[in-house]
């Protein structure tokens, strides 16, 4: 752990200077708002400290234990044999971290290249119940040479439960020997759950969720780290920078990434009506990590009340963009729309690919200073001309950036990224781990699709359907 600890500050460099009033002026933090920050930000730490060591915030010590990254490389060399695709049918936190590291970490044409260039199964992650998608998926896949990794938490989740009817009636029918069980693997709960009585009565090969571990912090656990072996995802690497990042998040605020993440935005939202959080990847192999985020933030600190019961009036939504094609559509408003955002980049200092402009049409003097250059450059500069332009026009940003994508950064980001959401949750006072604001929704699913003990909202939502025929346009 302290040798990692040592490598660490080389994984994440944090650039707050947009974030300052000397930088943006008024809508930044004066040196009297910073000062404010320390007490808070200090017991929050605290708080989270005491919190994980009552064993409440698991996902903390996830990279701790190597085990599951030995036994998924297992799994992975079997699997390598057998498989083309690999399947992840999850949602949210069951699906959108390995979705993020897949991305960074795998060529991005991974599921394009040839059997033998790309060495390892295809990875399709899906994450929603819209039939054509699922249809179109499915019907693309060889069942002889495709495994479903079921994820699911509570083992009941409408939609994963449902696409894994579809693949296991699917695999069932089509393939040629009655081996279901080699081309399903369950991760769920240890004990609990639907999925884990299937996972027994069937003799499915299953991995736990760690109980104390909530969907949204658990790609670090066999959620993220299975299907990420099993496509040849270097897991060792990426549990290697978490492990650094969790070693770094028990430091003193002012080294410590997570508080100061934590710490900034809140103060941003609290004090400067930064109601907003936009992350902006300038990297393809990043865009996912906005996904990831996006619900790490909104479904943890998006809360109606405080622990003690009080309204939360404050917060944070996090929005996702992606640089530099979002600078041609979401950059105008972040320049001169609502006062109501903070802009957090995150840059590569070094693409693993880079591609130089050639130096033609030299002629026209509006393109002859771009060849010879590489669009690395090009992207690179494009992040930091925009952060200038922002600046200077009083909007407050920061800038994440790493070395380069490589596990050990990834791991050291997304570990980093899960503690300044713990942090945050102990700052505005609100549960993290929970997510009451989506229980009523599915409820009203579970009437409208007849699940037995629902008819009440089935019933209520008829009634409020007869209310709100009076503004439809047919
Ligand atoms: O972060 C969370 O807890 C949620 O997003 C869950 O991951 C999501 O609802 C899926 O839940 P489950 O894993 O129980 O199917």
């Amino acid at each position: 752990m302290a040798d990692e600890s040592k490598k660490a500050s080389s994984f994440l460099k944090v650039d707050w200077n947009g974030l300052t009033s000397e930088a943006v002026g008024p809508a930044g933090l004066s040196p009297d708002d910073l000062a404010s920050l320390k007490g808070p930000l200090a017991a929050a730490l605290k708080d989270v400290w005491n919190q994980r060591k009552k064993g409440k915030l698991a996902f903390w010590d996830l990279s701790a234990d190597r085990r599951l990254a030995q036994e998924s490389k297992k799994l992975a060399a079997w699997g390598r044999k057998k498989f083309q695709d690999a399947v992840v049918l999850g949602i949210g936190g069951s699906a959108l971290g390995a979705s993020a590291i897949f991305t960074a970490l795998k060529p991005l044409n991974h599921n394009r290249l040839s059997d033998k260039k790309r060495g390892w199964p295809r990875l399709w992650v899906a994450d929603n119940v819209d039939p054509e998608g699922f249809a179109a998926l499915l019907e693309t896949l060889d069942p002889e040479t495709t495994i479903f990794n079921v994820i699911s938490k509570s083992g009941a989740t409408a939609e994963t439960m449902s696409q894994f009817m579809i693949a296991y009636d699917w695999l069932r029918k089509r393939l040629k020997k009655p081996t279901l069980a080699d081309h399903l693997l369950v991760t769920t709960d240890p004990e609990s759950g639907v999925l884990r009585k299937i996972v027994e009565a069937k003799g499915l090969l299953a991995w736990p969720v760690p109980q104390a571990v909530g969907g949204r912090f658990s790609v670090l656990s066999a959620v993220g780290l299975v299907p990420l072996a099993l496509v040849g995802v270097d897991v060792a690497g990426l549990l290697e920078g978490a492990a650094a990042a969790a070693a770094d998040g028990l430091k003193p605020p002012a080294s410590n990434k997570a508080a100061i993440l934590a710490g900034l935005n809140w103060l941003m939202a609290a004090k400067k009506g930064r109601g907003s959080l936009v992350l902006v990847p300038y990297a393809d192999s990043l865009a996912k990590v906005a996904d990831w985020f996006n619900q790490l933030w909104n479904e943890s600190l998006g809360k109606a009340h405080k622990l003690d019961g009080s309204p939360n009036q404050a917060g944070q939504t996090a929005l996702k963009a992606l640089g530099v094609t979002d600078q041609h559509s979401q950059l105008q408003t972040w320049m001169e729309g609502p006062q109501d955002k903070t802009v957090m980049f995150l840059g590569v200092e070094e693409f693993r690919t880079d591609l130089t402009i050639p130096a033609i049409f030299k002629e026209y003097e509006a393109l002859a200073y771009l060849g010879g250059q590489t669009l690395g450059s090009l992207l690179a500069s494009e992040l930091k001309g925009t952060a200038q332009a922002l600046t200077e026009n009083g909007r407050p940003n920061l800038s994440l950036s790493l070395p380069a994508v490589t596990p050990q950064a990834v791991g050291y980001l997304i570990q980093t990224l899960e503690m300044a959401t713990a942090i945050s949750g102990s700052l505005y006072g609100v549960d993290p781990l929970d997510q009451p604001g989506v229980e009523l929704g599915k409820k009203f699913t579970y009437g409208l699709m007849g699940r037995a003990g629902f008819d009440d909202f089935l019933s209520r939502y008829e009634q409020g359907s007869r209310a709100r025929k009076k503004y439809i346009l047919p």
